[in-house]
């Protein structure tokens, strides 16, 4: 090879190279680090990305060479000379790609199993999904239930998550961790947060017509903050119980059931998808809540039993302009039968409350 040709290839892939680390390096491509896993995967990426652009930069290089250089000439009908390979060439072109290959390999070995690897003092956060909705409940604080996920700062946290309907995925950009929880199993999530803030907490898996309305928040708070918090959830969680089987004075419960029944259809997302004025709930996904009274008469039936036969069994009856099955049709096994026929009070009270639309 002339020293021209040398010169020129050498140019070509530095100019490769310099436009292909400005594309890398000139957009936020990552969000900032909010956990210890997110700067080890930081690392990771940026380290394939360095032999990504070293191999882009010759390549690049070589095929620009190639076209400009041995492009056909005008009247050139002859076949190329007959060339039978180049053995140092073939070995160098193996083993490079070997060790880069190896590296990487190693590399992301070393990252996951330390990203796996926990601390003693784990705070367990039982995660439960279903359509369309997250549930975060915390066993080792008398299983205080959150729709958020608040986290203390520098605690390693195991999640472990189970889904009552189909595959859904919890991912935290800034933690960088990412798992599907899938029915039938029960799927772990290790994090350490690092950094005070509120993260999205989003399902990345197309779990329903209501997977993009499936989002919630990772909180994370300084240690101290997050166990008075967990303090106050768990007293805030006591005096029911106490009052409930402490009241033998009169039949009645402290609250009614039709409040009752507003907490079972927050606890388990209903708001993410229907419209309802009596809980301040605006889903667009599933009928329209407030209409109630319209839509059993469209059906033909009373309202009660109308509104308790669409909760355990969504598909019998479908308002025209809605699909079949979207409504999850295990709410007949996931609530109670009390939690059932407070709901059915609810929603049958709150629609006549809205009118005779
Ligand atoms: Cu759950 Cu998408």
């Amino acid at each position: 090879m002339r020293k021209g040709s040398i010169a020129a290839l050498l140019g070509l892939a530095l100019i490769a190279g310099g436009v292909a680390t400005a594309v890398a390096l000139v957009p936020t491509w990552l969000p900032e680090d909010a956990s210890q896993q997110a700067g080890r995967i930081a690392f990771t990426f940026w380290f394939v990305i360095a032999i990504c652009i070293f191999i882009f930069a010759i390549v690049a290089a070589v095929m620009v060479y190639a076209v400009v250089k041995f492009r056909v000439r005008e009247d050139d009908f002859e076949d190329g000379p007959p060339i039978h390979g180049h053995t140092g060439l073939e070995i160098t072109w193996t083993i490079i790609p070997f060790v880069l290959v190896t590296s990487i390999a190693i590399v992301s070995a070393i990252v996951l199993s330390r990203n796996d690897a926990q601390a003693k003092d784990t705070l367990r956060v039982d995660v439960t999904a279903q359509q369309f909705e997250f549930t975060f409940s915390y066993p080792d604080a008398g299983n205080v239930t959150s729709p958020v996920l608040m986290l203390p700062k520098g605690r390693s946290v195991e999640l472990y998550m189970r889904a009552l309907d189909v595959i859904h995925s919890v991912f935290v950009p800034e933690f960088s961790v990412k798992e599907d929880i899938v029915p039938g199993l029960v799927t772990q999530l290790h994090v350490t947060p690092t950094r005070l803030g509120t993260f999205p907490l989003e399902c990345t898996e197309l779990c329903g017509l209501g997977h993009s309305l499936m989002r919630s928040q990772a909180v994370v708070m300084e240690p101290a903050a997050f166990n008075s918090w967990l303090k106050k959830q768990e007293k805030g969680a006591a005096p029911s119980t106490t009052t409930s089987t402490t009241s033998t004075t009169s039949s009645t419960t402290p609250i009614s059931p039709a409040q009752a029944g507003l907490m079972v259809f927050n606890q388990n997302g209903c708001s993410a998808c229907h419209t309802l004025s009596a809980a301040n709930a605006t889903g667009k996904v599933g009928p329209d809540l407030d209409n109630l009274v319209s839509y059993a008469r469209t059906a033909k039936q009373p309202l009660e039993s109308f509104v308790h036969q669409s909760i355990v069994d969504p598909d019998a009856y479908i308002q025209p302009g809605y699909s079949k099955g979207v409504m999850p049709t295990n709410f007949g096994q996931v609530l109670t039968k009390e939690q059932l026929d407070h709901l059915v009070t609810f929603l049958v009270q709150s629609a006549q409350k809205s009118g005779n639309k």
